[in-house]
């Protein structure tokens, strides 16, 4: 059988990585490169996002710094999840328009999911006339080909039409880090959860080639990296458009058999397609991190039916049950949405008592916020927010007791970690996770910074473990 979806032929990638050959030019005849400046808001998908544009920066001629006023260029890429990421880039981008003044040549660019909701682009084309570039996740991989036509003079660049996306492989990355990188498996969501907005800005769900994949990993293994994360909307509906039956825990096998020491992550997991082989998979596996982000979002069958999730309660219970019952130790987070329209005080007390039975490493905690365009913003939402605020609190407060309580174990035990950064506190000068993505401080040479060491675990936070190396 074909694959599905389609994949950007060769040598279209080809003719975007020639135009930035042309910028290059054009940039070279200035004494000094110009400078980039990319600022990333949201997921690790955008995080991923963004290394391919810096990528691309680079191949232009550009040298990416980290500090936006004076940069040459500012690329900002952006999020919709929730309101308020849009507001901070609303506020951001307002910001941009002093400096646009004094240096007019600067050139403002915003790309990311933002991108793809119509009225967002409407807002920036009345009101932000210093945008030069606009366009969405979809056509990333044209980026090249938008900055050209800026470079020619031909006005603002608006390439925000929605799209169903494809694959584009080849384009240049610049990775932000030496010990852990992203490798996209998938693009899109194909669940249409009813509060979600991704579906629309991202597109459908489409997969790499698994051999493109398995050697984007083995390059990153021979370059040193340690803590690899397969990143995809839902990796678990990972290589249905291939048509060849490839599917994500075989990939997860594979990947597992490139040798060396690397950790090997994966995000995120829409529990509705989280199966027995996947948790066998991951038993089996020992580059497989014994971690897995599994989100609920309700514990209230009624509420999830309306979330369009394709779950109950029960069910979610069932797979937590079978999935410890392969990795006991298993560390376990997910996400949650407070107030969803029509949740009342009593479905939202069987979030609650879900995250008891649960006991949930860490969780990231959400109040609803109604995304135009969804199903969900059209729903009637007679809760105030005073009361989903209380119940907000409620929620965050027994979450925090819980992680407390699940570090607290920690104390005398001894984790294998990888140290992946210094800290900023002196006394602790290292920044380390445990096997199962727990964040450790400890006091050690910078040396060990993309090494694996066993720590003795001596105190606890809510958000942290500190330890000693031994
Ligand atoms: N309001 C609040 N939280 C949301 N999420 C997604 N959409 C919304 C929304 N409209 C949360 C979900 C998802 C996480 C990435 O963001 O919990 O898992
Ligand atoms: Fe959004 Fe649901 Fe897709 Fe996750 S699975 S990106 S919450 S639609």
């Amino acid at each position: 059988m074909e694959r599905t979806t389609p994949v950007i032929p060769a040598q279209d990638v080809a003719k975007q990585r020639e135009y930035c050959q042309e910028i290059r030019a054009i940039n070279a005849q200035h004494a000094q490169a110009p400078t980039a400046f990319v600022d990333t808001y949201g997921c690790q998908q955008n995080e991923a996002d963004s290394e391919l544009l810096r990528g691309m920066l680079c191949e232009m001629g550009y040298e990416i710094v980290h500090d936006g006023e004076h940069a040459d260029l500012i690329l900002i890429n952006t999020c919709a999840i929730r309101e308020h990421a849009e507001q901070r880039v609303f506020g951001n981008v307002g910001a941009l328009v002093h400096g646009k003044r004094r240096n007019p040549n600067q050139i403002i660019c915003l790309c990311g999911c933002m991108a793809q909701e119509p009225h967002v682009v409407e807002r920036l084309r009345q009101s932000y006339q210093h945008v030069d570039l606009v366009f969405g996740p979809q056509v990333l991989w044209r980026f090249p080909e938008f900055m050209r036509r800026i470079y020619l003079r031909r006005g603002r660049v608006f390439e925000t039409a929605p799209a169903e996306g494809a694959i584009a492989e080849g384009l240049p990355v610049r990775r932000s880090g030496k010990i852990k990188a992203w490798v996209s498996i998938m693009y899109g969501c194909n669940n249409f959860c009813t509060y979600c907005i991704v579906p629309y800005t991202r597109g459908r769900e489409r997969s790499r080639e698994p051999e493109i994949i398995l050697s984007e990993i083995r390059q990153l293994v021979a370059e040193g990296y340690k803590d690899i994360t397969l990143l995809g909307q839902n990796v678990n509906s990972y290589g249905k458009d291939l048509g060849t039956g490839m599917d994500f825990p075989t990939l997860l096998e594979q990947a597992n058999a490139i040798e060396g020491e690397f950790l090997l992550r994966f995000m995120t997991s829409h529990p509705k397609d989280a199966t027995q082989r996947l948790f066998d998979v991951m038993a089996k596996c020992e580059k497989v991190a014994p971690c897995i982000h599994l989100p609920f979002q309700s514990g209230n069958t009624r509420v999830l039916s309306a979330m369009n999730r394709r779950y109950t309660r029960e069910q979610y219970l069932d797979k937590v049950k079978a999935l410890r019952e392969r990795i006991p130790n298993v560390v376990l987070t997910s996400d949650v949405i407070v107030g969803f329209p029509g949740e009342t005080t009593p479905e939202f007390e069987d979030t609650l008592s879900l995250i008891e039975e649960v006991r949930y490493d860490a969780l990231f905690t959400f109040i609803y916020s109604p995304r135009k365009g969804t199903p969900a913003a059209e729903m009637e939402d007679p809760l105030s927010r005073e009361e989903k605020s209380a119940n907000f609190n409620r929620l965050v407060e027994a979450q925090n007791r819980i992680s407390l309580e699940k570090h607290q174990a920690y104390i005398g035990t001894i984790q294998h970690c990888l140290v992946d950064g210094e800290s900023e506190d002196p006394r602790n000068n290292l920044n380390a996770r445990t096997p199962g993505g727990r964040l450790v401080h400890l006091n050690g040479d910078v040396g060990l910074i993309g090494q694996f060491v066993d720590v003795k675990i001596t105190d606890y936070s809510t958000w942290a473990l500190f330890g000693e190396l031994i």
